[in-house]
């Protein structure tokens, strides 16, 4: 079986498991490719770098952002797809077939594996049952590196660098693959600042503090809005993952605790302040705050489809 190995400037054939796999040049080389993919997706460019090539989309758990963007990515280059969403009820997999079969199945049709899971650690054992590169589409509660990806890709086309950022990340913080992988990637950069806030008993565990502080970001905790410091560059919201919990009344004890209105940002946002979510929204942002400039969410969710192309480009050829 194959290692998950360090990206090192060499994407090529590169399984994407988390974003431990980069550093902060890996990062920074991907970004400066992003631009040559956003002008194929606004011109509606029939690009045909991926021709010939198809792609599967493996999704165990509901998606559509991820799934729509990483479908898009691959038409947008000329790669054909196999779409599988709720696996679960549509293929062998509702007769029992193993993770692995499953992956060798379509590791025979195609050329790279998208996958989300509902299950810490899927995307690995995936990845370690082919050699045909698999992405992390979402695994578990535990990472969502793409989505880290996109997320830092949006700060930086705005901020214009990655590091000595003070960033609010509000929400299930305890569940949030989303939150996970964006504190791994501003671990990457230097002197980076990340308030975590949330109720007490949706804070990180003790297992992954131990983890993501190691990486010399300075996480701060915090359990009150009051707490919000007013210089943040960014806020992202993601909402309470119901889907984590053992039952839908405990999630409800939880559901919007911290609804971000135009009142909480006059209060601590300034103007400079970047407002992020990874979607779905479920009320954890206001709508009134839409209109506000500050507002980022949508523009996040189309760099998504820039950032996959990109990724996907240099994963499956050569430069
Ligand atoms: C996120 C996810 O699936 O973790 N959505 C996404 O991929 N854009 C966030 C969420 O579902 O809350």
């Amino acid at each position: 079986m194959k290692e998950i190995t360090q990206i090192k400037g060499d994407f090529f054939g590169k399984d994407i498991i988390t974003l431990d796999q980069f550093s902060s040049s890996d990062i920074q080389f991907l970004f400066h490719h992003v631009g040559q993919y956003q002008e194929i997706a606004d011109t509606n460019t029939l690009s045909k770098t991926l021709a010939g090539y198809i792609i599967t989309l493996l999704f165990y758990e509901p998606s559509s952002r991820t799934f729509g963007s990483f479908c898009s990515a691959a038409q947008r280059l000329g790669a054909g797809i196999i779409p599988v969403q709720n696996p679960q009820a549509v293929s062998s997999v509702s007769k029992g077939e193993s993770l692995e079969d499953t992956i060798r199945t379509f590791a025979s049709y195609s050329d790279a594996i998208v996958i989300r899971s509902k299950e810490a650690g899927t995307a690995q054992k995936a990845a370690d049952a082919t050699y045909i590169p698999v992405l992390n589409a979402g695994d578990g509660g535990a990472s969502h590196p793409t989505q880290g990806l996109l997320d830092l890709y949006t700060i930086y086309q705005s901020v214009k660098r990655l590091d000595n950022l003070t960033v609010v990340a509000t929400g299930d913080i305890l569940h949030s693959r989303t939150i996970h992988s964006l504190i791994q990637g501003l671990s990457l950069f230097a002197k980076n600042t990340i308030y975590l806030l949330s109720p007490k008993e949706l804070r990180l565990s003790k297992e992954d503090y131990k983890k993501f502080s190691g990486n010399g970001i300075v996480i701060k905790e915090i359990f009150d809005a009051d707490q919000i410091p007013t210089h943040a560059h960014v806020w992202y919201w993601n909402r309470i993952q119901k889907e984590r919990f053992a039952t839908q009344k405990e999630a409800e004890k939880y559901t919007n605790r911290f609804v971000l209105t135009k009142e909480l940002l006059h209060k601590y946002g300034n103007k400079n302040l970047m407002i992020m979510d990874p979607l779905p929204r479920v009320g954890e942002i206001d709508e009134a705050v839409d209109q506000d400039p500050r507002a980022y969410y949508f523009k996040q969710m189309r760099n998504g489809l820039y950032v996959r192309m990109t990724l996907f480009s240099l994963i499956l050829k050569r430069l």
